[in-house]
């Protein structure tokens, strides 16, 4: 199967990563990227704070290495100007693509009229990107939920209408805000955008956990690519296998316990030499916990996570997780309940 291209940016799969709060960091992104993604993209940015942020702040802010190519940089806000001078920010400091919120449901957000709460008026957020299109000559897209809630569905309307500003692809999370992050997401629903836009790519988000049906989504033209989100935690290699899967038809092997563990331990050890030791530790708590699900005696290597404050805590669990090795259930997903976007 192709790639994907978005404006003018061209992409070697149409399997991206979601943008995710407290999650798709840097070091995530580089093993995103090795994992073969099509397009990685930052965390959330406050369009307003990277405005008024001097120079190094910024670019801290955003943290875009020379070697993310390509990425997105994704913003919220809701002011035209703000929103547009942000976007030129982006691309300064090195996105190939500025993406917007508008899919945020928690209320800190919405009470300031950004996230899905700027996604009911589609005039005003027409305007917002309308601004931001004509300020960057990147791409520039839009990550919206299906509507605010069942009585009030608008993502078609509001995709035809970014389309119409020269909005170069949009992302529909099948889910409402009211539903945050609960129930199953809607295909048919997002399926509607697709019929609804004229041209420009759809991207699918909502539960995006199976290869196979993944690959026949794509095929059946419901949708032109996906993003996948909480499917990813824990679990790299289900990245690789669903790169693998629409390139080659089929998702490749499956990896054993070991290789899953020595993967993830790749990806801690990276945040460390990142982040620096104390805070790269803190925040690799929650990978180390999600990719302990299944393995024998979770609970109490679990149990240990809120004590690792070193590299040497680090390497010492993670040896003691290997050695105690996969129970009888098999590694499983984290049933994971909230979170921001
Ligand atoms: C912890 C967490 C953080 C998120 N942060 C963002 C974000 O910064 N921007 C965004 O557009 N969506 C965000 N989302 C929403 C995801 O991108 C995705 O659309 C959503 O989780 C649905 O996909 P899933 O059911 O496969 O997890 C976040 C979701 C979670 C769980």
């Amino acid at each position: 199967m192709p790639g994907l291209r978005i404006g003018a940016l061209e992409l070697s799969t149409p399997i991206f990563i979601a943008p995710m709060v407290g999650i798709t960091d840097r070091p995530f992104r580089a093993f995103a990227r090795e994992m073969g993604v099509g397009l990685t993209c930052t965390e959330m940015t406050a369009a307003a704070a990277l405005v008024r942020a001097p120079e190094g702040v910024a670019a801290r802010l955003l943290d875009l290495g020379p070697e993310e190519v390509p990425v997105a940089a994704q913003l919220v806000g809701n002011d035209p100007q703000v929103m547009a001078d942000a976007a030129q920010i982006c691309v300064e400091l090195g996105a190939d693509l500025v993406d917007v919120n508008l899919g945020c449901p928690v209320p800190k957000v919405v009470r300031l009229g950004s996230g899905a709460a700027l996604a009911r008026e589609i005039s005003r957020t027409a305007a917002v990107l309308e601004a931001m299109v004509r300020a960057v000559d990147v791409p520039v897209t839009a990550k919206m939920r299906t509507g605010w809630d069942y009585q009030s569905i608008n993502a078609p309307e509001l995709s035809r209408a970014l389309e119409d500003v020269g909005v170069a692809a949009v992302t529909v999370h099948g889910r409402t805000r009211c539903q945050k992050y609960t129930g199953w997401a809607d295909w048919d629903e997002i399926a509607r955008v697709k019929e609804a836009v004229r041209q420009i790519p759809v991207l699918g988000s909502g539960d995006v956990r199976d290869t196979a049906l993944i690959e026949a989504r794509i095929r059946a033209g419901a949708v032109d690519g996906v993003v996948v989100a909480r499917g990813m935690l824990g679990d790299w290699n289900f990245l690789e296998q669903t790169v693998s899967q629409l390139r080659w038809g089929e998702p490749g092997p499956t990896p054993d316990f070991a290789d899953r563990l020595r993967l993830a331990k790749r990806h801690w050890d990276a945040m460390v030499v990142h982040h620096g030791e104390q805070h790269g530790v803190r925040l690799s708590r929650k990978f180390v916990v999600w990719a302990i699900k299944g393995c024998d005696g979770a609970a109490r290597l679990r149990a240990r996570v809120a004590d690792l404050f070193t590299q040497a805590d680090l390497d010492e669990l993670y040896q003691d997780i290997l050695h105690a090795g996969e129970g009888p259930t098999g590694w499983h997903r984290p049933n994971f309940t909230s979170g921001e976007g």
